[in-house]
């Protein structure tokens, strides 16, 4: 209901306000302010993002909120607090983790990513879903960064919340972030309400490339024109912007982002070995598939040139078996 929604969303801001203050200004909050501060997380970042540090006790947040009165029952639904099995008694479901408060598209606080400082399982703790935190429904910090969006007509999608804070420091303020990989077709429809054109900027690793792939195609059938940022091997976007700055994670990443086509044509080479006949030809075909589906003929015309060049095949063979494809495709 509406009154308990209410009641979710004080309980977060709450809580919010609470953690940024631990983080802060306490003793308690030291060890994770020298953790941020050796990622490089500024005070601007750390205030724009409200982030925070919930500390290790098992009540800090449940017995604040029990003074104030917050029902427990809701408290628990939301999931801010959790309770003990056998005697039902409430405790914080965060303890000894960095927090990264997560809004809705109207800026309402409606979950938490928790990080742990050191190694340990999860990495990132996140808040349940419920009636008000639907994770294929939020895009992290979507409700900042949707004016900027619009404005540059241009979205540039991340894998973590720490990327999109990283590129906001290096002046890129229309980051956002799907929360892990798998982007839904209510956040395509979100970004699509405001831009016509998105930057994928996913970890150089086989999860992050998949989850490109996957997710272009969906963008793209939104009618959303896809570029793709390819970050070299080891960095995810966070560690590039750290270990090579921010000009140029913005001159040679986002500003050289690849078209869509030459994206996939990285992608279907990625672990081949093209001097093998047999897995040239894979390549090849996996490459004319994708031609096949472009609806311009100039394009097309484009790509199978480039190929033909490449791997020297005549043009009129690769534009037979092209046709080929194209109708088994229907
Ligand atoms: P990554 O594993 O790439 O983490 O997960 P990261 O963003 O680089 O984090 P740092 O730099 O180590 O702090 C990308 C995203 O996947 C989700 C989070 O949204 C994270 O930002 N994730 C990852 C989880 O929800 N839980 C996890 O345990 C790990
Ligand atoms: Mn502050
Ligand atoms: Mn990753
Ligand atoms: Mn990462
Ligand atoms: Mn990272």
């Amino acid at each position: 209901s509406e009154k308990a929604s209410r009641i979710w969303y004080d309980g977060h801001s709450l809580a919010a306000k609470l953690y940024h203050h631990v983080l802060t200004s306490t003793d308690e909050g030291k060890a994770a302010r020298e953790y941020l501060r050796k990622r490089g997380f500024t005070k601007e970042a750390i205030d724009t993002f409200q982030i925070g540090y919930a500390p290790n006790s098992w009540d800090f947040l449940t017995s604040f909120l029990q003074k104030r009165n917050f029902p427990m029952k809701e408290m628990v639904a939301c999931g801010l607090v959790s309770v003990r099995e056998f005697d039902q008694k409430p405790f914080d479901r965060f303890r000894d983790r960095i927090m990264f408060p997560i809004w809705n598209k109207q800026g309402e606080i409606i979950a938490f990513g928790g990080r742990v400082l050191k190694e340990g399982n999860p990495k990132y703790l996140n808040s349940p879903e419920s009636t008000v935190f639907n994770k294929g429904e939020t895009l992290y910090f979507f409700h900042k960064a949707r004016q900027t969006i619009r404005k540059k007509n241009e979205a540039v999608l991340f894998e973590g919340y720490v990327d999109v804070i990283s590129a906001w420091r290096a002046g890129i303020e229309n980051g956002v972030a799907a929360l892990g990989t798998a982007l839904t077709e209510t956040q395509t429809k979100l970004l699509r309400r405001v831009t016509d054109q998105v930057i994928l900027c996913y970890d150089p690793d086989n999860a992050g490339q998949n989850a490109t792939y996957k997710n272009a195609r969906l963008l793209e059938k939104a009618g959303i024109r896809v570029r793709v940022a390819q970050l070299p091997d080891g960095y995810d976007p966070d560690e590039f912007i750290q270990k090579q700055g921010a000009e140029r994670f913005n001159q040679d990443i986002i500003g050289r982002s690849l078209t869509l086509m030459g994206f996939k044509s990285l992608f279907f080479r990625r672990g081949k070995n093209l001097q093998d006949e047999g897995q040239r030809m894979d390549y090849i075909h996996q490459m004319l598939k994708e031609i096949s589906s472009l609806t311009r003929a100039v394009e097309r015309d484009h790509y199978l040139r480039q190929i033909s060049e490449e791997f020297s095949i005549s043009l009129d063979a690769l534009k037979q078996e092209q046709r080929q494809i194209y109708r088994e495709r229907v």
